[in-house]
């Protein structure tokens, strides 16, 4: 306290001055800088959203409605609350836009680009809320440990295989609907179609399987089909195999007894 009572400035006072100021500087670029570029962002929200909104016009409008509110005469469903997740798997896998609208939508080639897509999903994404087209981290199984494996195939038998069979072939379902084979589908699509439930499929939320289960459920999948030749290997082959070599031992050994019992009774 002596330095403020005699009234001289501290020998710091210089120092911690300058760095007050740069401190301040700092402080308002940075309360500054994210605006000026979550302005450019927002600008270039506003143009994708407003270039899905006419693809959304020209293609999908017809049957889902000029603001997606769904035309009970065509049979397409209000898209309010599907959310991006939903227009992606559903363009991506070529099911929308939907040729005739009667009955399952088949998969069939998407004819959108990557960008034409972004579009799409971020208009209808501003109809409601839905879930959000995810991240690589969120499905990606490459970290999946093999008791996840394990996990992700007790969870795949309570919950999937029902309708797509054990080792997700597909299969057909009692009301004419069919469950497609998922065999080869990508991990982002698997996560989008539990999280949005297309056609006949119940929709699986975070609270049911969240995204760590999702992961190990891919996982399973992955593993299940990446080892095709197991069954042959091991059913057929295998036993063929090791009952040859059986025979060579069991037959080569029975005759170098017979030749131990001969030279010793020759012995005898
Ligand atoms: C010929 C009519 C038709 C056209 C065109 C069409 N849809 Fe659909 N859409 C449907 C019908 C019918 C369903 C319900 C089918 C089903 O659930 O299998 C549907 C379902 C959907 C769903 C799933 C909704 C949900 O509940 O998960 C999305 C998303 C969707 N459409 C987006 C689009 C987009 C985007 C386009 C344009 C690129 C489009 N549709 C064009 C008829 C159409
Ligand atoms: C009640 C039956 C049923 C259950 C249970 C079910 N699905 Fe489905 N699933 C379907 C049907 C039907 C479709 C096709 C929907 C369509 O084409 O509109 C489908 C589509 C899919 C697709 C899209 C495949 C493609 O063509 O790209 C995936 C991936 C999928 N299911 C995964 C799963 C997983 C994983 C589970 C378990 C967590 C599951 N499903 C549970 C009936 C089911």
């Amino acid at each position: 306290m002596r330095f403020l009572a005699s009234g001289r400035r501290h020998k710091a006072a210089r120092p911690l001055l300058l760095l007050l100021s740069l401190f301040l500087v700092g402080a308002v670029y940075a309360a500054v800088s994210p605006a000026t570029s979550s302005s450019a962002e927002g600008v270039a929200d506003a143009q994708l959203i407003a270039a899905g909104k006419n693809l959304f016009a020209v293609n999908c409008a017809s049957c889902h409605g000029l603001n997606g509110e769904g035309l009970p005469q065509q049979g397409a469903p209000n898209l309010g609350n599907v959310g991006a997740a939903a227009v992606d798997f559903q363009v991506r896998t070529g099911r929308m836009p939907m040729a005739n609208p009667q009955g399952q939508a088949p998969a069939k080639e998407n004819t959108f680009t990557d960008d034409e897509i972004a579009a799409l999903a971020a208009y209808v994404a501003t109809l409601g809320d839905g879930p959000a087209i995810p991240d690589q981290n969120q499905y990606d199984p490459s970290s999946v440990s093999a008791e996840g494996v394990a996990r992700g195939g007790d969870l795949f038998r309570t919950n999937c295989s029902a309708c797509h069979n054990f080792k997700g072939a597909g299969g057909a379902l009692p009301n004419g609907a069919v469950a497609p084979s998922i065999e080869n589908t990508p991990p982002e699509q698997v996560w989008e179609a539990l999280r949005t439930g297309p056609g006949q499929m119940p929709v699986f939320a975070a609270g049911a399987i969240p995204d760590e289960d999702v992961q190990k459920v891919i996982a399973y999948i992955k593993q299940v089909n990446a080892t095709p030749s197991a069954g042959l290997s091991l059913g057929g082959l295998g036993p063929v195999a090791e009952g040859f070599w059986a025979w060579v031992a069991g037959i080569g050994s029975l005759v170098l007894f017979a030749i131990w019992i001969a030279t010793r009774g020759a012995r005898a």
